[in-house]
This record gives structure tokens, sequence and C-alpha cells, in this order.
């Protein structure tokens, strides 16, 4: 009995999803392993460094058979192997060091969103693009100039990422299952996010109920320094196991088009009144990607602290369009 024509044919196997994940470095190679281990595409990963992505990819399927995922992981230099992706995730770029800011990393990554940006839309043009390169809201805008898609399919991760650690944080002072506690973090992925303790809850109870107003604003403050606490602690580059996990129920809302509502960053046309630029919001993420977006009713305190966000993210925005890469 042939099973497989050759191993080419296996690589192609099955009518899978196609995954690629563009930089196969801390958070990238997080993310495509546990793509794999929840089986939801076959994955290619590239990266300029010869040899990492190819390593990291036959490591993460020779571990397949202990782990039982069906899922080929394919490490490459060449982006015809990328093409008719279905998802792209762009993780290729520069990560914070102590004593940067997110925002530091933007010259350098502007340059490389925009490049990788145009190889992914050659080889697959309809794909949905997930960015996750620093600084998230200018880079996610890099990717959409540069890749002329609508925005529906260009996405960026930091919401999942902010909200899962407010989440932790909560379930750590409340002393309860994580599996209770839901947790909403609005605006950009930077000191101006905007975390919504009104919109927190244990069990369905805002937590704005369940604490005193001083640890809820310490909760807050913890949430928006959660990328420069591990970047201290670490001291060589930022966080990756809790991003690398954001981009994945990010990806298995979209490949298995769960319409599940999470906070990303989105390309607002009035929502927030925002207008022509992105910023983290409830978004309703399925097949298409960006498939709607939930507007919330904010107090007068909260919609101003999502328009001082909001203008930290343009200013940003403003040095991007500056570089002239598009
Ligand atoms: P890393 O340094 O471990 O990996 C980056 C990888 O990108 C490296 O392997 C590098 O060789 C590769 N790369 C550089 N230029 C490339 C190019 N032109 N094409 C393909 N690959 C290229 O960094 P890490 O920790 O994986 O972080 C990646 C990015 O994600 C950083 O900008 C970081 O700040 C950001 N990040 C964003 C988060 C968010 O919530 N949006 C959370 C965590 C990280
Ligand atoms: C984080 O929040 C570095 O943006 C990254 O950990």
């Amino acid at each position: 009995m042939r099973w497989s024509e050759t191993k080419d044919e296996h690589k192609s196997a099955f009518h899978r999803k196609k995954i690629t994940v563009v930089g196969a470095g801390n958070v990238g190679a997080t993310a495509a392993f546990l793509a794999a281990q929840k089986e939801l595409a076959n994955i290619v990963m590239i990266d300029v460094m010869d040899g990492v992505p190819q390593g990291k990819a036959l490591d993460m399927y020779e571990s397949s058979p202990i782990l039982e995922f069906d899922a080929v992981v394919h490490g490459t230099q060449d982006y015809a192997d990328t093409a008719n992706s279905d998802l792209v995730i762009i993780t290729a770029g520069m990560a914070r060091k102590p004593g940067m800011s997110r925002d530091d990393l933007l010259n350098i990554n502007v340059k490389i969103v925009a490049e990788v940006t145009r190889k992914i839309v050659e080889h697959s043009p309809h794909c949905v693009i997930l960015v996750v390169t620093n600084p998230l809201d200018a880079m996610v805008y890099t990717a959409l100039k540069v890749s002329g898609f609508p925005k529906q399919r260009v996405i960026g991760m930091a919401g999942v990422l902010d909200s899962a650690r407010m989440r932790a944080f909560i379930a750590e002072e409340l002393n309860v299952s994580i599996k209770n506690v839901s947790a909403c973090v609005l605006g950009g992925h930077g000191d101006t996010m905007v975390p919504l303790p009104r919109y927190s809850t244990v069990a369905g109870i805002p937590i704005t109920q369940l604490m005193s107003p001083e640890r809820v604003e310490a909760i807050c403050q913890r949430t928006a320094d959660g990328g420069a606490e591990i970047v201290r602690l670490l001291k060589t580059g930022s966080a990756f196991y809790a991003p690398g996990a954001s981009v994945v129920q990010m990806a298995e809302a979209i490949i298995r088009d769960k319409q599940r509502v999470q906070p990303c960053a989105a390309f607002l046309e009035g929502e927030y009144g925002v207008d022509g630029h992105y910023l983290g919001v409830p978004c309703k993420l399925g097949a298409g990607g960006l498939e709607s977006i939930v507007e919330l009713e904010l107090t007068a305190d909260e919609s101003a602290s999502l328009q001082d966000s909001m203008a930290a993210v343009r200013a940003l925005v403003k040095q991007v369009d500056a570089l002239g890469h598009f």
C-alpha cells in the first residue's frame, strides 16, 4: 500500500490549513510550537538566520510522536515555501532590552515589517496577516499600508496578552481559578494602554466590587508595566510564552472560524471616535480575520484615557509615515 508518493507530498498532506510564522525567534517559535500542538495547520517558519527555522522546525516535528500532534512544521529562508498560507504571523524584528521602550524599536522594525509584508503578499495574496512585532500599533499600520489588504485581513496582537496578564494578576489577588476571571484592556500596546476594571470580572462580578480601589489601581498599573517587568527579569529580551499563547488564541479563532471576541489591534474608521488608525478594541475574529468591532459604552474618564492612548499611537504612526517605506 502506498500512503505517500514523496516526502514533499507528505508535507502538503491532508488538505490542512497553512500558517506561516515570519521570525523564528522566541515569540515566533513558541507560537509555532503551540499552534502545531493544537493541530491548527501545517506550519512554515521563515527567518533570515540560516538554519535557525530549519533546526527549530525539525526539533518541533520530532516532538510530534511524543506529544501526538499531526502537523508538519517546516523551516525555510525561501518565501516560495510560504505560498498560499491562510494566516501569516509576523514576529520578525528586534525585541526590547532593559531600558528600551517598545517605541525605541520603531526605526529598525518598520523596515523589517515593510520588507516581509511585501514578500508575504506576493506569495499569499489571500491570507490574513497577524502582526506581533513592536511597536505593535505602528507595525500593524505598516503592514496594512504595504500590503494593500482590506483592514479585515490585517490585525495586531496585544490586547489578548495585556488582558491575560491582568487576568493572572486578578486571579492571584483573589485566589480564584483563572477560569473565573475575564479582563478587558483596550488602547495602544504601550504605557498608555487602558485596563478597564468595570469590564473585568470574576464569575461575572466586576472587580470594582471585589477589591479596594487601591488594589484595582495596583493591578491596572502592573498590567501596563507587564512587558517591562519581564524584560527587567530576563535582561536579554522580552516575554514570549504568554505572547506566543496569545497569538495562538487569535490564530485558532481565525483558522477554526470561531467568531471569538478578543481585544485586538484593529483599524478604526469612526469606532470609539477614532478614524484611520489602529487601536486595541474588542473584536470578533473568524475565518475572514476581523469580522466586526464591538463598541463598549465608556465613561468620560475611560474615553479620555483611550484618547490619550490614541494620541501616543498617532505620534508613532507619524514617525512611520515620515520614514517613507510605503
Ligand atoms: P527574537 O529576537 O527572539 O526574534 C526575532 C526574530 O526575527 C529573530 O529570529 C530574527 O532573526 C528574525 N528576523 C529579523 N529580521 C527578519 C526578517 N527580515 N525576516 C525574517 N525574520 C527576521 O524576538 P521575539 O522575542 O521573538 O520578539 C519579536 C517581536 O515581537 C519584537 O519586536 C517584540 O518586541 C515583539 N513582541 C510583541 C508582543 C506584542 O504583544 N505585540 C509581545 C512580545 C513580543
Ligand atoms: C510585551 O508586552 C514586549 O510587547 C511585549 O511583553
